[in-house]
């Protein structure tokens, strides 16, 4: 059988794939080659920017089945008995850009997009349960750190080092970034957090704080500094590459979620405050309770569709479901449906992999790329000829919780007993960290102080981790004589 003809992107067929159309076959091409012009202007703007954060990751499409009845706690749809979601992860690193390596030592980002009957949630996570700072006024900078020199562009260990040794409240995620958890061995044998606090809002009303973590039913691993060096000469995108090879052989990775429930009331007492992402909440003091399993079964049929344009948005909370008074979530509200506006563009929410399942009845209309028609005849709400009007039972119940009347300050949360920028990483070292653990530890952040770091900023990490663990901190301190 004939191959099928070609065609441009209106559909008018082609006459050649090979050869421009030119005055004579020596002479100049003309204007009038509405292909070749077509093919140029397309190519010129393939790519959209590239996430200004989380820029080089790897996703699939998979399910989200409930396997025990937390409905007690939240009355939102995914979370139902016997519910099963479609679902998109999106997994990534931090710093780097779309080329980098995959092996390089980051955080890694666990960003999910839930598809329920009541419009997309989005959970966007990283593989770790804390973070580097609680306060978003810091977030720009600490990236900026993390990123590259303004003379040379070059990644620079003595700008990471200066920014973290001067916050000490990064102390936490850093520890987990220089342990294994830093360098996963592939994306599927990385666990997920939700890492900052929710709200959960059951039927009736009555409020409960979650906090979730996905744990991989394939296990946790990790590879060395040494290992991961070699793997990023020999594939740059062995995680990409792992995770839809995989799925291609039919082995869907999958994750168990848990929650942990903090009493609604618990929060202003608790020795922790539980809205600074810094902090874990020991699963002593509240246990993991299960909730259901996502699998990854499907593997994106156009990766730059499918992934490149998924834009995850902490601020997509469906009912059931609120923010909390955490001060990094707040911002992040904000921040992602902009930068979606800025990178894919103000119709981003048509587009495939963002697209929700269940009926849109929205007044906005207009902007670029807009693909469906709004579904109402007026733009504008109230109106008297029949257009939708918004759920009053969410209007009488909105996610919120009691806020105190106080001053307008600028300050660090309020402390409450146990809380301190030390101690729970100290615990990580010291408790959960075993001996072979603990070695790779001190020799992964020797290697990073040993490579570029000015005498100064070695110093103040040397303390820094001195007050995270007194023996690593001499032991790392030894290791430069
Ligand atoms: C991506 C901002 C904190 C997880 C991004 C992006 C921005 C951003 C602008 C790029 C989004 C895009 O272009 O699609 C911020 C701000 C933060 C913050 C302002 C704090 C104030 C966090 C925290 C986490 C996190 C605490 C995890 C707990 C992620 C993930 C992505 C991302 C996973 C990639 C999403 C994807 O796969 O598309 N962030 N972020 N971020 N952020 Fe954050």
């Amino acid at each position: 059988m004939a191959d099928p003809i070609s065609t441009n992107n209106t559909g008018i067929p082609v006459e050649s794939d090979q050869y421009s159309l030119s005055v004579g076959p020596d002479g100049p091409i003309l204007l009038q080659d509405n292909y070749l012009i077509e093919k140029m202007a397309q190519f010129n703007r393939e790519r959209v920017p590239e996430r200004v954060v989380h820029a080089k990751g790897s996703g699939a499409y998979g399910t989200f089945e409930v396997t025990n009845d937390v409905s007690q706690f939240t009355r939102a749809d995914l979370f139902q008995p016997g519910r099963r979601t479609k679902m998109l992860a999106r997994f990534s690193t931090v710093a780097g850009e779309q080329g980098s390596p995959d092996t390089w030592r980051d955080p890694r980002g666990f960003a999910l997009k839930f598809y329920t009957q009541e419009g997309v949630y989005d959970l966007v996570g990283n593989n770790t349960p804390i973070f580097f700072m609680r306060d978003p006024n810091k977030f720009q900078d600490f990236i900026r750190s993390q990123k590259r020199t303004i003379p040379s562009g070059l990644r620079d260990n003595d700008m990471q080092w200066d920014y973290w040794t001067l916050s000490p409240e990064s102390a936490h995620q850093v520890t987990y970034l220089m342990g294994d958890r830093g360098i996963p061995k592939t994306y599927r044998n990385m666990n997920g957090y939700g890492s900052h606090t929710y709200l959960w809002i059951n039927g009736a009303g009555q409020r409960t704080w979650v906090k979730y973590h996905f744990h991989s039913d394939q296990g946790v691993d990790h590879m060395t500094d040494m290992e991961a060096a070699a793997m990023a000469g020999e594939d740059a995108d062995h995680h990409r590459r792992d995770l839809f090879d995989a799925i291609e052989r039919g082995e869907a990775p999958s994750w168990t979620l848990y929650v942990q429930t903090i009493p609604y009331e618990d929060a202003a007492s608790y020795r922790y405050n539980i809205f600074d992402v810094t902090k874990t909440v020991p699963h002593s003091d509240y246990p993991l309770i299960e909730v259901g399993r996502m699998t990854l079964h499907t593997n994106p049929t156009d990766f730059f569709t499918h992934i490149e344009q998924a834009a995850f948005d902490p601020s997509d909370l469906v009912p059931g479901i609120g923010p909390s008074p955490d001060k990094m979530l707040q911002a992040r509200l904000f921040s992602y449906a902009d930068t979606h506006r800025y990178r894919v563009g103000t119709n981003y929410t048509q587009l495939p992999p963002n697209r929700t399942v269940n009926e849109v009845r929205s007044y906005a209309k207009d902007g670029a790329m807009r693909y469906f028609e709004p579904n109402v005849a007026r733009p504008y709400a109230p109106n008297s000829y029949g257009g939708p009007s918004a759920d009053e039972e969410r209007w009488n119940k909105p996610a919120g919780w009691l806020v105190d009347s106080a001053e307008i300050v600028r300050s660090a949360y309020t402390l409450h007993q146990d809380d301190d920028d030390f101690s729970q990483p100290g615990t990580l070292v010291r408790e959960v960290m075993d001996d072979a653990q603990r070695e790779r530890l001190v020799g992964n952040v020797t290697r990073h102080l040993d490579n570029g770091v000015s005498v100064k900023v070695r110093e103040r990490a040397f303390e820094y981790w001195r007050n995270i663990d007194p023996s690593v901190g001499d032991r790392i301190a030894a290791s430069f004589g």
